[in-house]
C-alpha cells in the first residue's frame, strides 16, 4: 500500500489558505502519529573531504513553519541543499530523505521543483537589471502562475511591477524572490536565512512576509534572528557537530536561555 494510501484522506495544509481544493496535496503519517511532510533520516553530507552532516535525522510538519537553527558553519545551507539534490559534483549525500512518504533523495532539483519543492537561497539571486515583472515572468514553470497569491501576499510587488529589481530595498528584494517561488504550485519552501544582512524594520518586514507565506505553504526556513524564530516557529531543529542536537517546539527551546545559549552561542533574549 502507498504512504498516501495509508495516510487515509487528502488533509488540507491549511484551512485558512487560498489552495484551492483541488490543490490539496497529501502527507503521510510518521511512526509517532504526527502529520509530516518531510522526513529526513540519517543524512549524512561529505563535501571536499569534510563529513558535514554525519547522520541527520527531522521531520518537517505539513502546515506552518519548521525552523533550522545552528551555529554558523554547522551544515544548515548544507542540509537545504541536500535535501534538493544541489550537493556539489566533489560532495555525497546519502541517507534518506521521503517527501510525502515518497524517496526523493537523489533526484535531480529540476524533478524536486517540479514535484513541489520551492527554494529560496541565501543570496536571494534577483536580476537586478531587469524588473519586478521580468523576475517574476522568469520564473513561471506552468501555465498558470499564482499573480493572484503573489500580490495579496506582498502588494508592493505589484506597485513597483516596473521598477528594476535591481534598486529594491535588500526587504523588498527578499520579497521578489519569495514571490518568485510561490508563483508556482508548492508543497514545500526551503528558505535559507531570509533576513540576513536586514536593517531591523526590514527584518520585521520579512517577517510579516514569510507568515503570510506559510499560511499558504508550509516551510523549512533556516533563520539565525531569533525573534524572528520566536514570531514564526512552530517545530525547531538544530545542528550541532553535524548532527541534531535539539528538536522540540520553538517556544521551548527559546523559553530556556540556558539551553540557546549552548546550542546556537546566543542570547534569546536579543537576537543575534
Ligand atoms: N562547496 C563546499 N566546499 C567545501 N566546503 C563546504 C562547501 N559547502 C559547505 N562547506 C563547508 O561545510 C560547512 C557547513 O557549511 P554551511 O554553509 O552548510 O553552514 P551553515 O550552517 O549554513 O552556515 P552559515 O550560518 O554561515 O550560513 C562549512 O564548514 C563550510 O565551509
Ligand atoms: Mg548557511
Amino acid at each position: 500500500m502507498k504512504a498516501e494510501e495509508r495516510a487515509g484522506e487528502p488533509r488540507r495544509t491549511n484551512p485558512g489558505s487560498t489552495v484551492t481544493a483541488a490543490e490539496e496535496w497529501t502527507s503521510v503519517a510518521d511512526p509517532a502519529g504526527a502529520a509530516s511532510l518531510l522526513q529526513v533520516e540519517n543524512l549524512s553530507v561529505r563535501i571536499a573531504g569534510l563529513h558535514i552532516l554525519q547522520g541527520v535525522s527531522f521531520d518537517v510538519a505539513s502546515s506552518g513553519v519548521t525552523v533550522l537553527l545552528g551555529r554558523n558553519g554547522v551544515g544548515k545551507s548544507t542540509t537545504l541543499r541536500a535535501i534538493l539534490g544541489l550537493t556539489p559534483r566533489n560532495g555525497t549525500a546519502t541517507g534518506s530523505v521521503r517527501l510525502g512518504g515518497e524517496q526523493i533523495l537523489g533526484r535531480p532539483t529540476h524533478a524536486l521543483v517540479k514535484a513541489g519543492l520551492g527554494f529560496v537561497p541565501e543570496d536571494r539571486c534577483v536580476f537586478a537589471g531587469l524588473t519586478v515583472a521580468e523576475n517574476l515572468r522568469l520564473a513561471e514553470r506552468t501555465d498558470t502562475p499564482d499573480y493572484d497569491l503573489v500580490f495579496s501576499l506582498f502588494p508592493e510587488l505589484s506597485k513597483r511591477a516596473r521598477q528594476r529589481a535591481g534598486s529594491l530595498s535588500g526587504g523588498q528584494q527578499q520579497m521578489l524572490s519569495l514571490g518568485r517561488v510561490l508563483l508556482n504550485r508548492n508543497r514545500l519552501l526551503l528558505i535559507d536565512e531570509p533576513t540576513k544582512g536586514l536593517a531591523p524594520k526590514v527584518v520585521t518586514e520579512v517577517a510579516e512576509a514569510l507568515e503570510r507565506a506559510a499560511q499558504a505553504v508550509p516551510v523549512l526556513l533556516v533563520e539565525q534572528n531569533l525573534a524572528v524564530v520566536r514570531r514564526l516557529a512552530g517545530d525547531a531543529v538544530v545542528i550541532a557537530a553535524g548532527q541534531v542536537a535539539w528538536t522540540g517546539p520553538g517556544e521551548q527551546l527559546l523559553a530556556d536561555p540556558a539551553l540557546t545559549k549552548s546550542l546556537l552561542a546566543v542570547n534569546a533574549a536579543g537576537g543575534h
